[in-house]
């Protein structure tokens, strides 16, 4: 198996199809989801198990907001080319094809693309889903007018590497548009507790380059034409322990931690994470409402 640093050398032709206009309704149906798994192999930290375990689909309704923000961010045009790294369960892609764009969204998590194509269906949107890397994007060099990400690569362990992905699958003067989590935010924190044994001060992460301006001229090059909008998206919950209760169930990452700790520590573990939404919670009614800061950042190629 390559290691996440292999040069990124053989890929597969662009499918066929992706090369078609899907505008005609083809993507949707049983036979969507194309198998182009060129795995760079996972990494040290959130690899694609971590993803598997679950139900993303379920927390990814709640964040919906920023797939259609984000698109209004890049100004998408009706029949443009649109590639969502990391869909998940397809809710920037879904919003691409909202605008009528062809959009093809692309994880390495086969059943939350499932819950993308079960999407696409019921709203007859015609979206290509593809199960490949972000690590290796099974595409040919720059198809795409605009490739986008909402919390998805930032998760990748190997920053630089997606980053060049991106900008590779990218035509020249098309644009990069990423939705990631801020370092000190709500998420970010919540990240952080979850790093277990918890990280030393000032060791480098992948996560925390996205989510702030100089970490995108880190990664995309200092001269680079790169507009930021911090933006906060409001986290709702029937109470705060409803709301931890939904991550420990559904969020990936999370269920994987617990899995690996025992009693006392998970205990230890949920207290902390009971304590981040109190800290955060604004609502005042014994409900939960808790923003969660994002970096939205635009990047011209
Ligand atoms: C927090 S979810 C975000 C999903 C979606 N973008 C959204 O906004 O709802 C992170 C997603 O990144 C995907 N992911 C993480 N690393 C990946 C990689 N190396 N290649 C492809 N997908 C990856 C996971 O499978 C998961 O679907």
């Amino acid at each position: 198996m390559p290691g996440a640093r292999d040069p990124p050398a053989e890929r597969p032709a662009m499918p066929r199809a992706f090369a078609d206009d899907p505008s005609d309704g083809e993507g949707v149906g049983p036979l969507a989801i194309r198998y182009f798994m060129n795995a760079a192999g996972d990494g040290p930290s959130l690899g694609r198990i971590d993803w598997e375990a679950g139900d993303f689909a379920v927390l990814a309704t709640g964040q919906t907001i920023v797939g259609e923000l984000l698109c209004e961010a890049v100004g998408l045009r009706a029949r443009e080319r649109v590639l969502d790294v990391a869909t998940g369960s397809g809710n920037v892609a879904l919003a691409a094809a909202r605008r009528r764009a062809r959009a093809t969204g692309v994880d390495f998590v086969l059943r939350l693309l499932e819950r993308a194509r079960e999407r696409a269906a019921v709203e007859r949107l015609p979206i290509q889903l593809c199960v490949g890397d972000a690590r290796r994007l099974p595409f040919l060099d720059g198809p795409f007018d605009a490739v986008l990400s909402a919390f998805g690569v930032m998760f990748v362990p190997n920053a630089e590497l997606a980053a060049s992905e991106l900008r590779r699958v990218c035509r020249a003067g098309g644009r990069v548009g990423l939705a990631s989590w801020t370092p000190n935010g709500f998420i970010g924190r919540q990240f952080d507790a979850l790093e277990r044994p918890p990280r030393s001060p000032g060791r480098s992460d992948a996560r925390r380059l996205w989510g702030t301006e100089e970490g995108l001229h880190q990664l995309f090059g200092s001269a680079a034409d790169v507009r930021v909008v911090p933006r906060s998206l409001l986290l709702r919950g029937d109470s705060v322990e409803r709301m931890v209760e939904g991550l420990r169930r559904n969020l990936g990452p999370m269920v994987q931690v617990f899995a690996r700790l025992d009693a006392a520590q998970g205990r230890l573990l949920e207290s902390e994470l009971l304590d981040l939404v109190r800290q955060f919670n604004v609502a005042g009614d014994g409900t939960a409402l808790v923003p969660a800061d994002y970096l939205e950042a635009v990047v011209r190629m």
